[in-house]
């Protein structure tokens, strides 16, 4: 459900990203409404990373402002950003597991940083979400020793343990299988229909159609087009049907 009543969770303005002489977001502004999906196309290299790992504070913006909740917060010290963080989950686009953590000490690790959680209460928390990622038994098991598809669903997991307000996912179905690619979905869907907000980056044209409740293009900096899910079937902007042809780079 998007309810497009009262401030945005989200609202990027005139956002500059520059890495030495190269300009990766030059005057991008983006609004994301509580409750909804937002996906983000763009070609490789065109900074959705960036753009992401902004919003977390992981990359300090050049210039322009982050709002969240009607905060700026670009201009935030170190102990506002923990509240941040428990607030905004980040599923990296790699999984970013720590390899030398089991499972479950991975998933466990936001609530022993952020919470004061007691060991009973975080037991019962990555228990309850490797329930839910449907693999209740891995919790023993290092990083290593699971397939790509598990160590993704694990990543995601461990973005989803302080149950945000945001979500980030940057490309959570890649090179993974149909039936991983379905699981992951089905899991941005339930978060959504417990009125989760999400972004979600991704290539993935069939996933984003199926989750996405509105759908941007990002090309040259900016965010080019902004389009309803709805309305894509019935006339596409031709700069987002473009893109899903495969002509854009
Ligand atoms: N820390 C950095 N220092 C210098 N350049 C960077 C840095 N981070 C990203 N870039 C550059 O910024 C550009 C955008 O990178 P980004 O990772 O955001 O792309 P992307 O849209 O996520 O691409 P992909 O779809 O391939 O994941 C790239 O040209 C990248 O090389
Ligand atoms: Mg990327």
């Amino acid at each position: 459900m998007v309810t497009e009543t009262g401030t945005p969770l989200l609202s990027i303005r005139g956002l500059e990203t520059r890495f030495g002489s190269k300009t990766i977001h030059s005057g991008l502004d983006l609004d994301v409404q509580r409750g909804e999906i937002l996906v983000l196309f763009g070609g490789s290299g065109s900074g959705k990373s960036t753009l992401l790992r902004a919003i977390i504070g992981l990359d300090a913006p050049s210039a322009g402002a982050i709002f969240l909740e009607g905060q700026d917060i670009t201009q935030f010290d170190e102990k506002q950003w923990r509240e941040v963080r428990k607030k905004v989950g980040y599923a990296f686009q790699n999984g970013a597991l720590f390899d030398s953590l089991t499972v479950a000490e991975n998933l466990e690790y936001p609530l022993r940083e952020l919470t004061d959680m007691s060991a009973e209460e975080r037991y019962k928390a990555r228990q309850n979400m490797l329930e839910r990622i449907g693999m209740p038994e891995i919790g023993d098991l290092y990083p290593a020793e699971l397939s790509g598809g598990m160590q993704k669903r694990v990543g995601m997991a461990r973005a989803l343990m302080l149950n945000p307000a945001l979500i980030l996912y940057d490309e959570p179905t890649a090179g993974l299988d149909p039936a991983n690619i379905k699981k992951i979905a089905n899991l941005m869907l339930d978060r959504k229909a417990e009125g989760q907000t999400g972004i979600l980056v991704t290539h993935d044209v069939a996933c984003a159609l199926m989750v996405g409740d509105r759908i941007a293009f990002l090309n040259e900096g900016r965010i080019a087009v902004i389009q309803e899910r709805a309305a894509i079937d019935r006339e596409p902007d031709e700069r987002i049907a473009a893109y899903i042809k495969g002509d854009v780079e």
